[in-house]
C-alpha cells in the first residue's frame, strides 16, 4: 500500500484485511466505468450528506473515499476547503480532476495522513461499506475531526431496497457463485445495515455525540445498458462476481439481468431503480 506525504504525519503501514485486498482489486482502473453508473446513483446523497456535516464555505472538509470526486466538487462549490482520499490510484487521478480546487491524495483507511483535528467536518459516502475494519476507519476519521466538528457517512441499508437487489438476483438466477477471492467481511467487523445499527457504530466505534440515522429512499433513473457497463466492466464487488468466471457466464447473466430488469422498466424504456441508503451524522465531542 503507498500512502500520500502530507508532511503531516508518518502513517504506520498495517496488513490489509481479505476484504480490504479485495476491495483494491474491486476498483483498480475502474474509475471511468464507476462514475457512467454507479457513481451517478451514489451522486443523489451528496447534498444531504454535506448538510449533515455542516458543510460551509470556508470549512476544512475531508472527502474520504472520494471515488470520482462527486462530494470533494460539490463541497468546493460551497467554498469549503477540502481534501479528499481514496484509496485506488485511478480515483484519485479521476477525483483530482472533477475537484481541481481539492487536495486530493492517495490513502486508505483506517489510516490516514493527517494531524488530530485537522477537520471541521469529514464525510463519506459509500465508503464504510468497502472498509475491512469499519470501526477503526470511524475511530480515525474521528481522529481528524476537530472536537465539535462533524461525521457524516452513507451506507447502503440491508436488505437491499428492490431496484439494489436486480444484479444480484440476476447472478443468482444465472447460477454464478460468489468467487473464494472476494472475502466476505468478517463477521466481527459487521454491523447491522438498518438505522439503529449505523447509529450504534457512531456511537460507540466512533464516540460521536448528537448521532441521527435515516433512511434516505429515491428511484435512480438509469437504462439497461448503462446499468449493465459497470459490473459487465468489473466495478465493484458485484462487477468481480459478474466477471468472475468468463464471459460466457457474464452472458448468462446479462440475459437474465435484462429479464428482471423488464419489472422495472418504464414506458420510456428506462429502468426505475428503487434504492435505500442509510445516512448518519454525528459530532465529536468537543
Ligand atoms: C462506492 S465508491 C464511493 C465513491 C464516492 N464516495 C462516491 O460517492 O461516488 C467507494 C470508494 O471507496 C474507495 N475505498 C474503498 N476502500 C477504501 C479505504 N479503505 N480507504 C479509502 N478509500 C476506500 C474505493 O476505492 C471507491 O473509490
Amino acid at each position: 500500500m503507498s500512502v500520500a506525504n502530507t508532511g503531516e504525519v508518518s502513517v504506520q503501514v498495517v496488513a490489509e484485511t481479505p476484504f480490504d485486498a479485495g476491495e483494491r482489486r474491486a476498483w483498480a482502473g475502474r474509475a471511468a466505468a464507476y462514475a457512467a453508473g454507479f457513481g451517478r446513483l451514489c451522486a443523489y446523497t451528496v447534498p444531504r450528506l454535506l448538510d449533515a456535516a455542516g458543510v460551509t464555505e470556508g470549512g476544512r472538509v475531508l472527502d474520504a473515499g472520494t471515488g470520482t470526486g462527486t462530494a470533494a466538487a460539490a463541497a468546493c462549490a460551497r467554498g469549503a476547503r477540502v481534501t479528499a482520499v481514496d484509496a485506488e490510484p485511478d480515483m484519485v487521478r479521476s477525483a483530482a480532476a472533477a475537484a481541481p480546487a481539492a487536495a486530493v491524495h492517495l490513502a486508505t483507511l483506517p489510516q490516514l495522513p493527517f494531524a488530530d483535528g485537522r477537520f471541521d467536518a469529514v464525510v463519506g459516502n459509500f465508503v464504510l461499506n468497502h472498509v475491512g475494519r469499519p470501526r477503526a476507519a470511524l475511530a480515525e476519521l474521528r481522529r481528524v475531526t476537530r472536537p465539535g466538528g462533524r461525521i457524516a457517512l452513507t451506507v447502503w441499508a440491508a436488505p437491499p431496497a428492490p431496484g439494489q437487489a436486480l444484479l444480484g438476483r440476476a447472478v443468482q438466477a444465472a447460477g454464478v457463485p460468489r468467487p473464494p477471492d472476494i472475502p466476505a467481511l468478517a463477521p466481527e467487523e459487521d454491523f447491522p445495515r438498518t438505522e439503529q445499527g449505523l447509529a450504534e457504530l457512531l456511537r460507540t466505534a466512533g464516540g460521536l455525540t448528537e448521532v441521527t440515522c435515516s433512511a434516505v429512499s429515491w428511484e435512480h433513473r438509469t437504462t439497461p445498458e448503462e446499468w449493465w457497463h459497470g459490473p459487465a466492466s468489473g466495478v465493484a464487488t458485484i462487477g468481480r462476481v459478474v466477471t468472475s468466471q468468463g464471459p460466457a457466464a457474464t452472458e448468462r447473466i446479462r440475459r437474465h439481468f435484462l429479464e428482471l430488469a423488464t419489472e422495472f422498466t418504464a414506458s420510456d424504456g428506462q429502468l426505475v431503480l428503487p434504492h435505500t441508503a442509510l445516512l448518519a451524522s454525528g459530532r465529536v465531542a468537543a
